[in-house]
This record gives C-alpha cells, sequence and structure tokens, in this order.
C-alpha cells in the first residue's frame, strides 16, 4: 500500500497523518493497546488485554473507510516539525460521518500515558472540529466517554461540547457498570 504522506493536519504542537502502515504496525500501537489503564476506558471490552498485532490489522482493516477517517496523532513538545522529527502519541477517529444529516463521531486515544495532561487531546479535538466543519462540512459533532473519564470531559467541554445525554449503567467493565456521557457540540 502506498502511503499518504502529505495530507496533515496541523495546530501548534499537534499533527494529525492519516493512519496508514507506518502507524498499524509500530510497537507503539500494539503496546498502547496492551496497556490497561489505556484501554479501560475506551468502552469496548474487547480489548481487554491481550492483543494481538493480528487483530488490530483486523480492526483498521475493518473500518468503513466511506464513513471514517483514522488518524495517527503526532505531538512535538517544541512546535511542529515534519512527520519523521515528532514523536507518534496516540490515534483519533472521526467515524460514522453522516454526509446528509452532515454530523460526525469522534474517537480518541492518547496512548503515551507519560503524555497525558498536556493538552495534546484537547489541541487535537480543536484540529479535526474545524476540519469536519470547514472541510466535510459538518454541522454537528459527537462524542461519548465514561463518566469517570474526567480528561475527556475537560478536553471536550474546553472545546465547546455541551452534555447531550447520560447513558445510565451503559458499560460494564468486568468489575462495575458505568454511565456513559454524550456530548455534541453544533456549529451555528
Ligand atoms: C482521555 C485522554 C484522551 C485525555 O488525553 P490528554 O491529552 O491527557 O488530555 P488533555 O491533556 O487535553 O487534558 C484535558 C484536561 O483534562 C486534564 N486531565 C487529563 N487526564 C486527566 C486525568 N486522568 N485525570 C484528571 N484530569 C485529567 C488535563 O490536565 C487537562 O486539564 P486542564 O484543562 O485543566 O488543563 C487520555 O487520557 C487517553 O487517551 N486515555 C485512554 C483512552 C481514553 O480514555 N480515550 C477516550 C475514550 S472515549
Amino acid at each position: 500500500m502506498t502511503e499518504n504522506t502529505f495530507f496533515c493536519l496541523s495546530g501548534k504542537r499537534v499533527s494529525l497523518y492519516p493512519f496508514e502502515n507506518t502507524e498499524l504496525y509500530s510497537s507503539h500501537y500494539l503496546k498502547w493497546m496492551n496497556d490497561k489503564e489505556n484501554v479501560k476506558t475506551i468502552g469496548r471490552n474487547d480489548y481487554l488485554l491481550p492483543v494481538s498485532q493480528e487483530k488490530l490489522k483486523e480492526y483498521v482493516q475493518g473500518l468503513d473507510k466511506n464513513k471514517t477517517a483514522f488518524f495517527g496523532i503526532y505531538f512535538s513538545e517544541s512546535g511542529i516539525s515534519p512527520k519523521e522529527k515528532m514523536q507518534f502519541v496516540g490515534t483519533f477517529k472521526v467515524y460514522d460521518i453522516d454526509f446528509q444529516s452532515r454530523k460526525a463521531s469522534f474517537g480518541i486515544m492518547v496512548g503515551e500515558r507519560g503524555l497525558w495532561g498536556k493538552g495534546i487531546a484537547s489541541e487535537a479535538i480543536q484540529i479535526v472540529s474545524n476540519y469536519c466543519t470547514s472541510t466535510l462540512n459538518c454541522h454537528k459533532l459527537c462524542a461519548g466517554y465514561l463518566e469517570t473519564n474526567v480528561g475527556m470531559a475537560k478536553a471536550f467541554k474546553k472545546n465547546g461540547f455541551e452534555v447531550e445525554g447520560i447513558l445510565k449503567d451503559h458499560f460494564y467493565d468486568t468489575e462495575k457498570f458505568h454511565n456513559v456521557v454524550l456530548v455534541g457540540k453544533v456549529n451555528k
């Protein structure tokens, strides 16, 4: 497969590149998806350990390309640089892209736990929100996260997303039930 190294969405310290073989076969992605602290809040019990390279490949190849844009999140503390000088730190999925209702949903993972709290998810949401509204012509952006996920709550709030509903006891993680918070942002 030829990789798309030209398309890139950038902010101040964060860039998003199409998620391709470089990202899929990187040791980082496999490590993050086998890190319980990372996957316990993504709402997918089928990703509880262990996750093989083959399963990740099936997942990425199985994404509906007509409705999904999957990105690798790249970060550089000192500011935007060429891709090879930035660090691959996570993934950003824009899914359920609906051109008729002009909406899309976001799923985010900053897999490098040592970099949590540095504003990476917040900046990535800002960049991708701008892309979705200006290029994909989205009227509405949506997301959902476990109620206990403080980082997600703050990152979406900072980007103008509002809570639209709570799904009670909607996810069971093998220990307890969790409420899921649904948030949305309408482009007025
Ligand atoms: C949730 C997640 C995406 C947040 O990424 P991040 O890059 O650390 O987020 P940000 O740095 O932009 O954080 C936004 C705010 O939340 C705070 N925050 C981040 N993680 C936090 C945590 N675990 N506990 C408390 N506050 C947290 C940040 O300090 C920041 O606060 P501020 O606005 O007062 O400065 C990341 O922790 C992650 O990928 N977790 C595992 C996967 C996951 O849960 N994905 C979401 C599935 S819906």
